[in-house]
């Protein structure tokens, strides 16, 4: 049991700053879906392929004007590569979290890293100064190495602040600020707002401004006390920065749980990649952790956040725009609810709710996809399904993969964890985002039955092995997984990751 004031103004300073960080997160994966037309239009110009016949279609006033920008071919790769850029930039710097946040600190990493962010944002806004479309590239590309940073520092911050029996909740501020940053993006991105031909480059370039904010906020933020000890051995700082964060209380129950933390991180040494990867050690927490990203990933989430506005009008939706939006706003609604369940439905069950709703959703899409030309009812039958696709995600598989990586490895193995864990969600992320229209073409009405497959998998596999970890400390997680080794064996490979990372 932990004793004193739990939430501190501190507590609730430090999470927020943090978060500013995932709703930079969220913005820059929202913001490039509404002005598409736009800004294909200004690449165009740029490339000397604009006339009066691409303007009509572009503004939709003449259907059968024939779209010169949408079909040309420079045109198309040049915006394919302003979107894909992001999340080759996130899957590059993902593998760098544990090295940016042990360098300097949790606190002093996000500081840093938000010189990318503001170099991002100015290459974009100030995109009609030269080339927009080698300014934008350029300026996704750094964004999205931002984000592959940020996605990982924000949660391995939280996680390691967090009070135990709220670090579930805490936990999901990440995917709060983040769902909240792409409602943002939606609604800004409305062509009377910002998604039109003057304005759409502050649109853009706005992705930069949470980083000035949270550049003046963090200098308030203790660093974790789990970084200042556990790695740096500096007891005092960190009783300082526990008391900072949880008030004036009794912090032997913290201490003494560190301390347990730092006793076994020492015996069990920093862990590489390459020893997480092939030591049978690790391997079960590892293949949990992959598997919940992979899951959140290949549920299809993604299918409908690019390409919502299309598959609504395909389902028959007269104001797709609108939906989309709607679909941004019960996404905010579900993620919410997901932060006031997590600590007492716990991870596990709540994971295995919202992948099985899901499942269901994809089928029931799939229903209303196929009957839609036989019964005009259906689009609302789809419509439906596809909110309701968006609200199981919300409530687990979205939110639970991002904080659990945390939770499921000490601090030895945990900030290499993290980064395989994230590069393997931007690598889905970017496969998905590439192979969704293709694969649409290819199955047409069915294509979510694919979803509803994989789903079903992973509910399966998450049933099968994944423990749950609400309220228990990093140690008693660990122990969990420790018992179901064969202790001799491991022991031995133990001792020899420590021998050869002293050596
Ligand atoms: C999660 C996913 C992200 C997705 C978002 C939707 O953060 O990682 O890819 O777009 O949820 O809410």
């Amino acid at each position: 049991m932990e004793t004193g004031k739990q939430i501190t103004g501190t507590l609730v300073v430090a999470v927020f700053t943090a978060a500013l960080g995932s709703l930079q997160f969220g913005y820059s994966l929202g913001v490039i879906n509404a002005p598409q037309k736009i800004i294909e239009k200004h690449y165009a110009m740029a490339l000397g392929m604009w006339s009066e016949r691409s303007e009509l279609s572009v503004n939709g006033t003449k259907k059968n004007g024939s779209s010169e920008t949408v079909k040309n071919p420079y045109v198309v790769m040049y915006w394919s590569l302003s979107v894909a850029i992001f999340s080759i930039g996130g899957m590059v710097s993902s593998f760098l979290v544990g090295f940016v946040g042990d360098l300097r600190g949790r606190v002093k990493g996000m500081l840093m890293v938000n010189i990318l962010a503001i170099a991002a944002g100015l290459l974009m806004g100030l995109c009609k100064m030269w080339k927009p479309h080698i300014m934008v590239i350029l300026g996704r590309a750094i964004m999205g190495f931002y984000c592959g940073l940020t996605s990982g520092l924000v949660p391995m911050y939280i996680g390691e602040i967090a009070p135990k029996a709220y670090r579930g909740a805490l936990g999901t501020i990440h995917q709060l600020a983040t769902v909240i940053g792409i409602l943002i993006s939606q609604i800004i991105g409305l062509d009377f707002i910002l998604g039109n031909d003057e304005m759409w480059p502050l649109l853009l370039g706005l992705s930069g401004a949470p980083a000035l904010l949270q550049s003046l906020l963090l200098p308030l933020c203790p660093e974790s006390p789990r970084y200042l000890y556990i790695l740096l051995g500096k007891e005092q700082e960190a009783r300082r920065s526990l008391h900072r964060l949880k008030g004036a209380c009794d912090l032997t129950l913290d201490l003494e749980e560190m301390k347990r933390e730092k006793e076994e991180a020492d015996r069990e040494a920093r862990v590489s990649f390459r020893s997480l990867i092939f030591s049978s050690v690790y391997r079960k927490q590892l293949f949990v952790a992959l598997m919940m990203h992979l899951s959140q990933q290949l549920s299809g989430i993604n299918a409908i956040f690019y390409y919502s506005t299309a598959i609504f009008s395909q389902a028959g939706v007269s104001q797709p725009i609108y939906a989309t939006i709607g679909v941004g706003a019960i996404n905010t609604i579900f993620t919410l609810l997901a932060v006031v369940l997590v600590d007492k439905a716990g991870r596990r069950s709540l994971t295995l709710i919202g992948l099985g709703g899901m499942c269901c959703c994809a089928v029931a899409m799939t229903v209303g996809l196929k009957f839609q030309n036989h019964f005009s009812w259906m689009s609302y039958v789809s419509m439906l399904a596809i909110f309701l696709f968006v609200s199981f995600f919300e409530i687990g598989p979205g939110p639970i993969p991002w904080f659990i990586v945390a939770e499921l490895f000490s601090q030895g193995p945990r900030p290499a964890a993290i980064a395989l864990a994230g590069c393997c969600n931007w690598t889905s992320n970017f496969i998905i985002g590439m192979a969704f229209p293709y694969i649409q073409a290819w199955l047409d009405c069915y294509v979510f039955i694919l979803f509803a497959v994989l789903l079903f998998g992973f509910t399966v596999f998450i049933y099968l092995r994944v423990p749950e970890t609400k309220g228990k400390s990093f140690e008693e997680i660990a122990a969990i997984f420790q018992k179901k080794r064969k202790t001799s064996t491991d022991n031995a490979e133990l001792q020899q990751l420590k021998t050869s990372s002293d050596a």
